[in-house]
């Protein structure tokens, strides 16, 4: 309740600028960029974006300022990806794993056990081969992909149940992010799947609607579900990116000079977020550990991995598509495969 009410009245606000100030404050003529996330002010993500406000402001204070709007104060990352499209607000941060119902070349990246190291994560990532034809696949919808952010590797955490191997999934409750691939991944693996957004979370393990989740390490501290969840196991089964989003209207509507200021922004979130991140999950981990008293658990990956393989042809056949973008991901499979595994 509280929280719609924070939402409808920050919405309110935005339509009252727009209705009367243009998206733009008159006196000084400066465009009003917003931006906004789910995630809280201590994250890798939220640094990353301030670091993009402070370059914005240095570089073309006189004409825009950016506003950073954590916490889903614009709503849960489906609304914000709406107002995104209309142009409501200018920029978010979206988890992958909602994208594939804008376009379904997103679906590739939320293939359970598709990168074989965070390495070959990153490579393939980086590589605009690859990335440019999902990135701009949404353009009909609306917004455009300006850069990737790490959202490390997805693995499963319970309230009170050890995960060993798939079997010790069955019966068990697991909220997963509202993406086809994922109620797919959960039926193969045998526990029963429940999506929701991200803000729910939090309530539902506390109130035993779920048994548990699947997200990276900063879930438990950052949005506090090692409070209640005491298993962490390490199956690996996701590596999910987090992607910026834009309104496609603004983006095109700015100057040359202006845009290549912008893009160099959006370079500096990725690199800021990228280093932050790497920070914050061994925090992350020995917080949850020492603090939260989570018991982190290692289990054989390879009966996790057999269980979701079908998916991949599965998804292939759906969308020959994205065969060309599956194969040069192998190839960075094989240049960079899986090392020691986590520490
Ligand atoms: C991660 C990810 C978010 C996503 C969340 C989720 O935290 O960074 O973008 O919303 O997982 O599980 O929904």
């Amino acid at each position: 309740m509280k929280h719609c009410k924070k939402v409808s009245i920050l919405l309110a606000v935005m339509i009252l600028a727009v209705l009367f100030g243009g998206c733009s404050s008159k006196e000084e003529n400066i465009r009003i960029v917003r931006i906004g996330h789910n995630q809280s002010m201590n994250h890798p993500t939220h640094k990353a974006l301030v670091a993009f406000q402070d370059y914005i402001h240095e570089k073309l204070g006189d004409s825009y300022k950016v506003e950073v709007y954590p916490s889903e104060l614009l709503g849960s990352q489906n609304n914000m990806v709406q107002l995104t499209q209309t142009g409501a607000i200018d920029f978010c941060v979206a988890s992958n794993a909602i994208l594939d119902t804008f376009s379904k070349n997103y679906e590739i990246f939320n293939l359970p056990y598709l990168f074989s190291s965070e390495e070959s994560y990153h490579h393939v990532m980086d590589d605009k081969t690859v990335t440019d034809p999902i990135f701009e696949s949404t353009k009909k919808a609306g917004f455009t992909a300006v850069t990737w952010l790490d959202a490390g590797t997805r693995n499963f955490y319970t309230v009170d149940t050890p995960i060993e191997s798939p079997e010790d999934l069955k019966g068990l409750k697991i909220r997963v992010q509202q993406s086809p691939i994922n109620i797919q991944m959960m039926q193969l693996l045998g526990g029963s799947a429940t999506p929701m957004g991200f803000g729910e979370v939090y309530t539902a393990l506390q109130s035993k609607i779920i048994d548990g989740a699947e997200n990276n390490e900063l879930a438990l501290t950052d949005n506090g579900h090692g409070d209640v969840c005491k298993y962490y196991s390490y199956d690996m089964h996701q590596m999910v990116p987090d992607i910026l989003i834009g309104n496609n209207a603004f983006i095109e509507g700015l100057p040359e000079e202006d845009k290549a200021i912008f893009e160099e922004g959006f370079q500096l979130v990725n690199q800021v977020q990228r280093e932050e991140w790497a920070k914050s999950v061994k925090e992350s981990k020995e917080k949850a550990e020492k603090e939260q008293h989570v018991n982190f658990i290692y289990p054989d990956t390879k009966p996790f991995e057999e269980a979701c393989k079908p998916l991949h042809e599965e998804i292939l056949k759906e969308n020959p598509a994205l065969q060309d973008i599956y194969d040069a991901i192998q190839k960075y499979n094989e240049e960079y495969p899986s090392v020691a595994g986590v520490e």
